[in-house]
């Protein structure tokens, strides 16, 4: 029997490469499921090339919708291929919709489930993630943890200690795998950047869903480009509000095109400094030592503030914020950020062959 893979969303595809391949190194069979949640190449294709992902087993072609619509059109679809597939386990990644639908199937078929990148909390159940991550580890058999305090969190939950394992992160190991291929310069003179830019990303419901937040966040942005140049490429979600809200109408802004990883990556190294929502990216700031504002009242991911350069920021507190730092990094230089950086225990590139470990004992191999 397979272990099969589902995948959905862009920062599946970051987490499950390292796994896919050490699985692969421990001659494992296996599937990989792509839901289709995201379908612009963009957000997904580049990301299989660029990755050397397998050619997905089969694409559900889900797409978008209301978080019931797309949920249930996820179940449905995945009910189908655990059915005829029997998986011997199924592994999510994240906190996506894809994660939660396929993780809620395999349940009910009676099919053991790993969630790669349980335990994290924000405690913040206005988050859709946040849902999915809570619901995703109690149907887990296996919960391989990123960060220390996720053990803790888990156990609050009544999580069984033996469910748990510490593994470390896996979108670090293709951060560190992937090391000599971000090529800032490149990426600058691809795209028409100059030398010293900020990079913005922002897409939680949170910050782009109401017009009137999404136009209060440009304000700042714009408040931002008066200090430096401000690079933003723009996830779809969001983009229609923050153009509306007139994003490039100012000057020093860059709007660009969702970017592939290794571009994305390289224009992150040489950025002076971050501001995002993401969840991820608190991570790759913090591996590659370049200062991080997260835009967010919360984060799953607390180990980036103690250990990392995250830290979180309101919307007033932006344009001051971002001001401190480029103050403060005026002289440094990227290739010493990245000496200089700490890392957080078992970010060391090595969490795909740990994950792999804990699987292929798991199935009895
Ligand atoms: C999803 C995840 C979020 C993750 C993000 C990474 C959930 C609940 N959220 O959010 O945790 O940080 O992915 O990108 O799963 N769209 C496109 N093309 C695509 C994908 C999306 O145009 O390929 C647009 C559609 O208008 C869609 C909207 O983006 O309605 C939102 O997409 P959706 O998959 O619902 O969630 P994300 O916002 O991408």
């Amino acid at each position: 029997a397979p272990i099969v893979h589902v995948l959905g969303a862009r920062p599946n595809f970051v987490k499950a490469a390292p796994v896919i391949r050490a699985l692969e190194a421990a001659g494992a069979e296996q599937a990989v499921v792509h839901t289709g949640q995201h379908y612009d190449a963009r957000m997904s294709e580049v990301f299989f090339d660029e990755l050397g992902l397998p050619e997905p087993d089969v694409n559900l072609g889900v797409g978008s919708g209301s978080h019931a619509a797309q949920t249930a059109a996820l179940m449905t679809g995945l009910e189908e291929e655990f059915t005829s597939r029997s998986p011997a386990v199924v592994i999510v990644y994240g906190d996506v919709n894809s994660t939660i639908a396929a993780a809620l199937v395999a349940a009910k078929l009676h099919i053991p489930v790993a969630h790669v990148e349980a335990g994290l909390r924000s405690f913040d159940m206005t988050m859709p993630e946040e849902v999915n991550r809570r619901l995703t580890d109690q149907l887990s058999d296996v919960c391989l943890v990123t960060s220390p305090e996720g053990i803790g969190h888990l156990a609050n939950e009544g999580v069984p200690v033996e469910r748990a394992h510490l593994v470390g992160n896996p979108m670090i190991d293709t951060l560190l795998a992937n090391l000599d291929s971000f090529d800032t310069g490149r990426v600058r003179a691809e795209h028409g950047l100059p030398d010293r830019y900020v990079l913005a990303t922002m897409h939680r419901p949170a910050n782009v869903d109401a017009p009137d937040t999404a136009a209060d966040l440009v304000r700042r942005l714009h408040g931002i480009a008066d200090l430096a140049d401000l690079v933003i490429p723009v996830h779809p979600r969001g983009r229609a509000n923050l153009m509306a809200a007139g994003l490039d109408d100012h000057d020093g802004v860059h709007v660009l095109e969702p970017l592939g990883y290794t571009d994305f990556i390289g224009a992150v190294r040489g950025a002076a400094a971050v501001i995002t929502d993401s969840g991820g990216l608190q991570e790759e700031t913090t591996i590659l030592g370049v200062p991080c504002l997260t835009v967010r009242p919360n984060t799953e991911r607390p180990i980036t503030i103690t250990h990392g350069t995250n830290r979180l920021v309101t919307f007033e507190e932006l344009v001051p914020q971002v001001r401190k730092v480029l103050e403060a990094t005026a002289d440094e230089d990227a290739a010493a950020r990245y000496e200089n950086a700490r890392r957080p225990p078992l970010w060391d590139g090595a969490a795909g062959p740990r994950i792999a470990e804990v699987i292929m004992e798991f199935i009895g191999d």
